[in-house]
């Protein structure tokens, strides 16, 4: 038979016999070495002419001897190495063998992707006989897609030596041969990115009687190609396709780049929750990428059927490329909507019908994944985690928000848009999204901005505090945000803790009588259009933990249960009464235990003997502080009776640990039923299931002036006069001076958590600062602004009357620990300059009292602002006599931090001014 015939018969020959030794090519660590691609120490498979072996031989004359074996010999360091050993007599004008890296199956044996090497060397042990061999490069571009019909490049080399020598095969010196088996088509040149063998001839035109014995040995590569590796990957254009059942999914497999030669890939679907044959047609194939060609399709028809199943999903998984490789994205999941109803998606039955009936449906993983909390930035790029774990509930951090901007809209699309991944779990079950809206919904640009809590405390005020529950709950509900972790019915007894702003009070009747705020987030019923879920927090005794080394956030409160109950627990009790719907515990302790593993305050005291009936959310990480490793601090959280856990970015882990320890039996069942059934009564309570995406249609009222209005009534009552001597109100005429950082900015006038957690100086959002509100409520004077006069700014100048405006610098949490409380140097130098010059009233912008002894002394007016927020207008009003003030002290004003902590009620009590105190100026 001719050569041609003898390669095709070959092709035909049927089945692979299985090479298991180790010849692929090891990635280089060192680009200098050649890469040992062959040592031949391991069996490689031989065999008999038309096999299918890795080495084949080939001989025009069959009765040839020509074996091919592996032999120990010394190799050129003298050494005993495993060679392959050649005996051959070859009478007829071809013969030799082939070694395949790859066949026509696409079967590799090694790596095929030669585009980084520069060339072949081998070691060659010959006779000194004269004769000339062959090495033949084989590529992939035969028409048959094999090593048979491929094309051939050749190096011809000489036996010139008796041992061993090196031979190189540098790749730009091959030659494409004369003769090529599938006639000259095609001529492309060597394809290095897809090398499929390589041939040795042995006979190469010289038939010859005599019998010849050579060797070959370490055949390797040598790194620096002159082109880039070229590694063509495989990935699902459409890693997720979502379709109604009874419709035909369309996966799209694209390659990263247009390849330079055929591509194919075999792809498979396989049943996750959906089952092939009733849900959808089992489908199988191979996807054959042309040259040039990039993008396939593959289609899957769905079943439509008329059983209620919940929203299946089925996988598409990727194999056996080849002339590419599979990129990480291994598996395409369909989701096949249902569009049959489940009885608990039926609002007219009760809500506790509807739990049990959701609940009855739920596996372990559904009902972990109902007490995750997440945080926006951890699954954003991994949205289909909110199907694929059917996670609870989703949040925004302090100033977490959308990539897309910082609107309103910005907002409402973003939870709009995690909420359709939510929709797509099995059971469909809408995710709650939860931010902080501790004083209107401040981390949105342009929204109404109150004072903080403790400005609402010195008001008085629960009237008015309810009405701004509901101005910030409608701006929230406006975004499509159902959840607002407020009020903090913290008590702060110390001053020197950075949360004190987030308190009504240091005494526990202000938050207690502050608590119809939760009425105005809640509405008459959480259905309502512009209702929002409240939080409770901290839950308990945040407000007392123990100043210690500048450090008092997150502490330990040191109190009996008596007075933990008196002060702490007090107006939580009161939100119980307004059906708070959910509690959040604190990061401190109490009396040395944490507050999220103590299981007799969250359980005992207040889910039996309060009979809340709401659900616990945990603080931001705050599990991971318990004492022990986390799966331990996950079981301790949740026996202690946490019901959801603000994760807030591990939720990965959380959901894997906690699956893991209710099935080790260290969660009870019980207790997570218990967990789940509360937070999905909430949300069945809410009609979230009914109303899942944004209601925009108040959107436009969101900083409105009506809204404005409530805010600046606030920002009016919670001013306290602490000192008045003939000053205020001031005329509405002649020249003023104002002075100060705080009069002209509405970031430092509102304060931590505001557009950021921190909170930020600066023209943050919308709204009036404290001098804008000059000008407008005293139009007729000349207003001079100073942000830090000298003295000589404020002398001889004709000012009537100075307003100075200093303050604290915005902070929020631990960041606003602070065991001094004394005004800036550059704060007291305004002060100076200006009071020793003009008669002058200090506006005090902080989130709590200072110490303010000399500042006092020197002021002819002293009001206490606290954080006013975006409404500085309503500072104004109050000056000028338009209103007069009403704000009462909702905490002890101390003389020195050496008195602190300072509280009404104490045994020896003598504040600066008393709690309570407030003057108002004569009518
Ligand atoms: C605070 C909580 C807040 C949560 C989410 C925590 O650091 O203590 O008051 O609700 O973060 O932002
Ligand atoms: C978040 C806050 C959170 C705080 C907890 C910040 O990164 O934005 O919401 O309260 O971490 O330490």
């Amino acid at each position: 038979m001719s050569k041609k015939t003898f390669l095709l018969t070959a092709l035909m020959a049927g089945s692979l016999v299985a090479c298991g030794q180790a010849t692929t090519t090891p990635p280089n660590p060192n680009p200098e070495t050649p890469t040992v691609f062959l040592n031949f120490e391991s069996a490689v498979d031989v065999d008999a002419p038309d096999s299918a072996a890795q080495i084949r031989t080939f001989k025009e004359k069959g009765e040839d001897p020509l074996v091919i074996t592996q032999e120990t010999i010394k190799n050129a360091q003298n050494k005993d190495t495993k060679a392959l050993k050649a005996s051959f007599t070859l009478t007829g004008s071809w013969g030799g063998f082939d070694f395949k890296i790859a066949d026509a199956t696409g079967k590799k044996w090694s790596n095929t992707d030669w585009s980084s090497f520069k060339a072949v060397t081998f070691m060659f042990y010959g006779e000194g006989s004269g004769r000339t061999y062959r090495f033949d490069l084989l590529d992939n571009k035969g028409p048959n897609k094999d090593i048979d019909s491929a094309e051939r490049f050749e190096f011809p080399f000489k036996d010139d030596t008796k041992g061993w020598k090196k031979v190189e095969v540098p790749f730009d010196k091959l030659v494409r041969r004369g003769w090529q088996p599938s006639g000259e088509t095609p001529n492309d040149g060597v394809t290095l990115s897809e090398v499929w063998g390589f041939t040795f001839e042995l006979s190469n035109g010289q038939p010859e009687a005599a019998p010849h014995t050579v060797y070959i040995d370490d055949i390797s590569l040598v790194p620096g190609g002159t082109k880039p590796p070229v590694s063509v990957k495989i990935s699902f254009g459409t890693p997720r396709v979502v379709v109604s059942e009874g419709e035909t999914a369309t996966v799209t497999v694209k390659l990263d780049k247009k390849p330079t030669s055929p591509v194919t890939v075999k792809y498979t679907t396989a049943d996750k929750t959906a089952k092939a044959g009733s849900n959808y047609t089992a489908a199988s194939g191979t996807l054959s990428f042309a040259a040039g060609e990039d993008t396939k399709t593959l289609t899957v028809k769905s079943t439509n059927n008329a059983v209620a199943e919940g929203n299946l999903t089925l996988k598409v998984t990727l194999s056996d490329p080849n002339g590419a490789t599979l990129d990480n994205v291994k598996e395409a999941v369909l989701y096949l909507k249902d569009d049959e109803k489940f009885p608990y998606q039926d609002s007219s039955k009760t809500v506790e019908f509807r739990v049990n009936d959701l609940l009855s449906r739920m596996t372990l993983e559904e009902k972990i994944g109902q007490m995750t909390q997440a945080e926006r930035s951890a699954v954003n790029g991994k949205k289909y985690d909110l199907a694929d774990l059917s996670l609870g509930s989703l949040l925004s951090g302090g100033g977490s928000a959308p990539t897309t901007g910082n609107n309103p809209v910005d907002w409402a699309n973003m939870v709009d848009d995690f909420q359709s991944y939510s929709l797509l779990s099995r059971l469909s079950i809408p995710m709650l999204y939860g931010v902080d809206g501790v004083h209107g919904h401040h981390n949105v640009y342009g929204t109404t901005i109150f004072p903080h809590n403790i400005g609402l405390g010195a008001t008085r005020n629960p009237t008015l505090v309810k009405k701004i529950g509901e101005v910030t709950a409608k701006e929230i509900y406006a975004t499509g945000i159902r959840w607002d972790f407020s009020p903090c019915l913290c008590v702060a007894r110390d001053e020197r803790w950075g949360r004190t702003y987030e308190s009504f009070g240091e005494d526990p009747e202000i938050a207690t009588m502050m608590t119809p705020i939760i009425d105005g987030y809640q509405g008459a019923s959480l259905n309502n259009k512009n209702s929002v879920l409240a939080t409770a927090k901290h839950y308990v005794g945040d407000g007392g933990t123990t100043y210690n080394n500048g450090k008092i956030d997150q502490g330990n409160t040191e109190v009996d249960e008596a007075t933990l109950r008196k002060i702490h627990l007090a107006p939580f009790i009161e939100a119980i009464k307004h059906n708070v719907a959910t509690i959040m515990p604190s990061y401190s302790s109490w009396n040395g235990t944490k507050m999220h593993t103590h299981k007799y305050l969250l359980t005992d005291v207040l889910k039996t003997e309060l009979g809340f009936k709401g659900f616990l959310i945990s603080d931001w990480a705050a599990i991971d502080q318990i004492p022990g490793d986390y799966n331990s601090d996950i079981t301790n959280s949740i026996n202690a009776g946490l019901d959801m856990i603000m994760v807030p970015d591990k939720y990965q882990t959380f959901y894997d640990g906690a699956i893991a320890e209710v099935k080790a039996g260290r969660i009870a069942m019980s207790r997570i039923d218990d967990a789940v059934k509360r937070i999905l009564t909430k949300k069945f309570e809410m009609g979230l299931f009914e109303k899942p995406f944004s209601d925009r249609s108040e959107m436009d009222q969101i900083g409105s002036d009506a809204h404005r209005e409530v805010a600046r009534q606030a920002v009016r009552e919670s001013l306290v006069l602490l000192k008045n001597e003939q000053t205020l109100p001031l005329k509405k005429t002649g020249k003023l001076l104002v002075a100060g950082a705080h009069a002209n900015d509405i970031g430092l006038q509102s304060g931590g958590w505001t557009i950021t957690w921190q909170g930020s100086a600066g023209a943050i959002t919308k709204g009036s600062t404290i001098l804008d509100g000059i000008k407008k409520v005293a139009p007729t004077a000349t207003v001079d602004y100073v942000k830090t006069p000298t003295a000589a700014d404020a002398t001889g100048k004709g000012y009537d009357s100075a307003i100075v405006v200093v303050g604290e610098q915005p902070y929020a949490e631990g960041a606003g620990d602070n065991g001094t409380l004394t005004l800036s140097a550059s704060d007291q130098a305004t002060i100076n300059n200006v009071c020793s010059n003009v008669k002058c009233v200090v506006v005090l912008v902080s989130g709590r009292p200072m110490v303010i002894n000399n500042e006092l002394a020197k002021a002819n007016a002293f009001v206490a602002a606290w954080l006013p927020g975006s409404e500085g207008t309503g500072v104004a009003d109050v000056l000028f006599g338009d209103f007069n003030f009403s704000g009462k002290l909702p905490m002890s004003w101390p003389k020195s931090v050496a008195q602190l902590p300072l509280n009404v009620g104490d045994a020896t009590y003598d504040p600066l001014f008393a709690y309570g105190f407030g003057l108002k100026y004569p009518q």
